[in-house]
């Protein structure tokens, strides 16, 4: 009898269109997003141009160390930074974007057989975070799956609407090699790694979590958000979205800031495996993404890590007497653990890696 409880639940999708939000999504005052951000029709002052990385140069001899330079400017100020010319062609970008919209809009019943409150699933269905745990709701539906490599994981993913598993396989696949191009750019712009090729397997191999969010708009989008302060645990994420949303945190001052987005684009956050192998050199960046009342918004976040029974501390030629090492070793296996036996809010994982001065 709870499991059918558990199982069950009203999607985002299914509000859209009501007057009020349902009281599960109210944020505490504290949280609530500051709206004037939203209005994406005029460019509004807080507004942060985030650094614009031209992928091209990073594969050019002439041009490698200038761009590994304005990597490592862009991952120890803010943590974030957009590629274009990053080789993706836009076509298949946007036609990830508009099969992912296809399968929100299946029925119900067909989207359910992939609902999951098991996070170890390889492919996961659900609403907000966690139904099942969530204090206050987030104003999403998302689809989740691995794809690295795709001949392994392919399979497990929807088969409706037709032609998902290729659209998304080919998106899965351009997005992989590119953040196998950026990790590398990332560990060589740690000043003092000798030996910048040795994670290249483990990069190669690592595991991809392809999370599909959709955001219906929403009537009260003063009061919600799509999407809660978190940081992601792989090594970056890659994010290919429609519409602005995303907002991420200047922890010098505790402010938000939404990202403003260039035409074909993508964008690329640092997360706690990148904190982790860094000492702490480079960190995560906290973001949420709010939601609007006009239109749906959705995204792909690419979420990458090293593979994920592998155990990541910090690199050791970053460790000496002035920075001592600060991290135990963790893996995104029991990252998935952690979060499957711990509610949003409460202790993350990377505090538990963290070690005490
Ligand atoms: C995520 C995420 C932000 C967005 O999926 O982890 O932060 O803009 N998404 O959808
Ligand atoms: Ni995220």
């Amino acid at each position: 009898m709870e499991k059918d409880t558990k199982s069950c639940f009203t999607s985002a999708m299914q509000l859209e269109g009501g007057k009020n939000i349902p009281q599960r999504y109210i944020l505490p005052p504290l949280q609530r997003p500051n709206i004037n951000n939203n209005d994406f029709s005029s460019s509004s002052s807080s507004t942060t141009i985030i650094p614009v990385i031209d992928l091209s140069l990073l594969n050019d001899p002439l041009t490698r160390s200038q761009t590994i330079n304005e990597i490592r400017s862009a991952c120890d100020k803010l943590g974030i930074f957009q590629v274009i010319n990053h080789g993706m062609p836009i076509s298949v970008m946007e036609d990830a974007l508009a099969i992912s919209k296809e399968f929100f809009q299946l029925p119900s019943e067909e989207k359910m057989k992939f609902a999951s409150g098991n996070v170890h699933d390889p492919v996961r269905y659900g609403t907000s975070m966690n139904h099942v745990r969530d204090n206050v709701f987030c104003w999403r539906d998302f689809l989740k799956h691995y794809a690295n490599p795709i001949s392994e994981w392919s399979h497990t993913w929807p088969l409706n609407p037709p032609g998902y598993r290729q659209k998304l396989g080919s998106y899965a696949k351009a997005v992989h090699l590119l953040q196998t191009q950026l990790m590398r750019g990332v560990i060589e712009s740690l000043a003092g790694v000798k030996n910048a090729d040795y994670l290249d397997d483990d990069i190669k191999q690592g595991s991809q979590l392809m999370v599909l969010n959709y955001y219906p708009s929403c009537p009260e989008p003063d009061l919600a958000l799509g999407m809660q302060a978190h940081t992601d645990f792989g090594t970056m994420t890659i994010l290919n979205r429609t519409e602005p949303g995303l907002e991420f945190m200047d922890v010098m001052t505790g402010t938000w800031h939404p990202v403003s987005s260039i035409q074909g684009g993508l964008v690329v956050l640092l997360g706690d495996q990148t904190e982790i192998m860094s000492n702490g050199k480079y960190k995560s960046l906290i973001h949420r993404a709010t939601v609007n009342m006009e239109r749906t918004r959705l995204s792909i976040a690419s979420i990458h890590s090293l593979p994920i029974q592998k155990k990541v501390g910090p690199i050791l030629d970053l460790v000496n007497s002035q920075h001592p090492i600060a991290y135990k070793e963790g893996s995104f296996g029991e990252f998935l653990d952690h979060i499957s036996a711990n509610s949003l809010g409460g202790t993350k994982y990377i505090d538990t890696l963290k070690i005490p001065r």
